[in-house]
């Protein structure tokens, strides 16, 4: 599993995806406010087989999906993750050390990227919380 994190920049997002994903790759994409929006539009675009999981703006990714989602995929279709750490349009913080719990679960998924796009959210604790 190899982690991809970076502060801001639609540039960012975009070189990240295209220098480790292959068009037609299957992403599993959170949704959870107007960043993460511009965020699936430009995996869209980029011509990625974008799989979102869409929560009520204003409160965190469902992360239970994820879970299940890692669970089912026994052929082991999902090449990445894709999630905003903190929505600076709704100010809402998603739970990574969360996700990379449940990425570690499922240790079928070594070869999976995890995107995740911090924000202005700079946390040393957190990046040590998610260790690899
Ligand atoms: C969480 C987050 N992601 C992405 C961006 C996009 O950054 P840029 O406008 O530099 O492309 C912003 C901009 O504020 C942001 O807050």
């Amino acid at each position: 599993m190899a982690w991809s994190s970076f502060d801001v920049g639609t540039g960012a997002w975009e070189s990240a995806l295209t220098n480790t994903e292959s068009p037609g790759d299957r992403i599993v994409s959170f949704l959870i406010g107007q960043f993460g929006l511009l965020w699936i539009d430009q995996q869209k675009r980029l011509n990625f087989n974008v799989d979102v999981v869409e929560s009520e703006w204003g409160q965190g990714a469902n992360l239970d999906i994820l879970e299940s989602k890692l669970a089912s995929d026994r052929a082991h279709t999902i090449k990445a993750i894709c999630i905003v750490h903190n929505e600076t349009a709704t100010g809402v913080t998603n739970n990574l050390v969360k996700v990379r719990s449940h990425l570690g679960e499922h240790s079928i998924y070594f070869s999976s990227l995890f995107f995740n796009d911090r924000g202005h959210n700079y946390n040393e604790a957190l990046l040590k919380n998610l260790s690899f």
